[in-house]
């Protein structure tokens, strides 16, 4: 099994990305670490505390993170997502998942320390708690295995050059990119090709337990936003690509390239310049997913909301 940390802002996604996780026997989650993101801190926070209780999953400890971005105001993502980060599904106010007292940035770096074996970080919301980690306690990078996250690609969802995530803390991910640390980048280049249609939607949330019915709606409120926001038929599951990679790393194409992230640019702030074509000559700091064999992604996710019901 992979020891992974989550850290997430969820968003219908990274709930999405927790309910994969959690059911396989490949991974085994640290922690959940929340970050400010899609919503504030305290409402991604309460979310992942109400995923918790719809999978049962007590266990894991859950570690409340940075309030705000490094440099920047902080970004919600309330068209996308709602205004509770996670609107949609019918979620209790109160959930009984409780929250750790000590700071996410401070329990990434202790459990990486005390693990045995490397740990593999899974970011699926704005760098913030993984660039203050590695700012805090630079020796952690040694017992890092991989760094597995959603963000970036060559085109933005946020502004015309950037992505959600990057834009939200660019100086965080420039960090984080220029760590040295192995990192596999699922931006939208891939997670555009995850596309949850109504149909796919019939097909994964067939379940008879609650997770059933809680990912039908969770899709049902996505896909209603992407309409409305983009256009789209249909709604990239973005933050899963990360873990079904960690799961079967087969289905998607990756290549060896550079990524600088810009802090700068007047119409660019955000954007990762990929460099597919290696004109830079630059050596390689990411493993860039370009594609993806979805009817793979759909059968995993279909078992593993099914895996609830058993
Ligand atoms: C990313 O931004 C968030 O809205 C999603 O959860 C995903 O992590 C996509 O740009
Ligand atoms: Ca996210």
């Amino acid at each position: 099994t992979r020891k992974i940390i989550m850290d997430m802002d969820p968003g219908h996604d990274d709930a999405m990305a927790l309910i994969v996780a959690a059911s396989s026997p490949k991974l085994e989650i640290m922690a959940i670490t929340t970050v400010s993101g899609n919503a504030p801190v305290e409402k991604t926070t309460r979310n992942a505390r109400r995923i918790c209780d719809l999978i049962h999953l007590q266990q894991v400890p859950i570690y409340k993170g940075a309030s705000r971005p490094l440099l920047r105001a902080p970004e919600a993502a309330e068209t996308i997502h709602g205004e509770s980060g996670l609107d949609g599904p019918e979620l209790s106010d109160n959930p009984e998942k409780t929250v750790e007292k000590e700071h996410a940035v401070d329990a990434i770096i202790h459990i990486i320390e005390h693990s045995e074996s490397p740990v593999t970080l899974v970011p699926t919301g704005p760098l913030t708690n993984i660039a203050l980690a590695l700012i805090k306690e630079p020796g952690i990078a040694g017992n890092i295995e991989e760094i597995v996250l959603m963000g970036g690609g060559t085109f933005g969802n946020w502004t015309p050059a950037a992505e959600f995530n990057i834009y939200a803390d660019a100086e965080a991910a420039k960090v984080v990119f220029e760590s040295g640390i192995s990192i596999a980048m699922f931006g939208l280049d891939v997670t555009h090709q995850a596309l949850i249609t109504p149909e796919i939607q019939q097909r994964i949330s067939t379940s008879r337990h609650p997770a059933g019915r809680f990912v039908f709606d969770l899709l049902d409120f996505f896909m209603e936003a992407y309409k409305n926001t983009f256009r789209f038929e249909g709604a990239p599951l973005h933050d899963v690509c990360t873990v079904a990679y960690l799961i079967d790393s087969g289905m998607f194409t990756m290549e060896h390239v550079h990524v600088g992230i810009e802090t700068r640019g007047e119409y660019t702030y955000g954007a990762t310049a990929v460099d597919l074509l290696h004109v830079t000559g630059t050596e390689p700091n990411v493993w860039f997913a370009g594609s993806l064999q979805v009817d793979r992604l759909w059968k995993l996710i279909k078992e593993a909301v099914d895996s609830y019901e058993k």
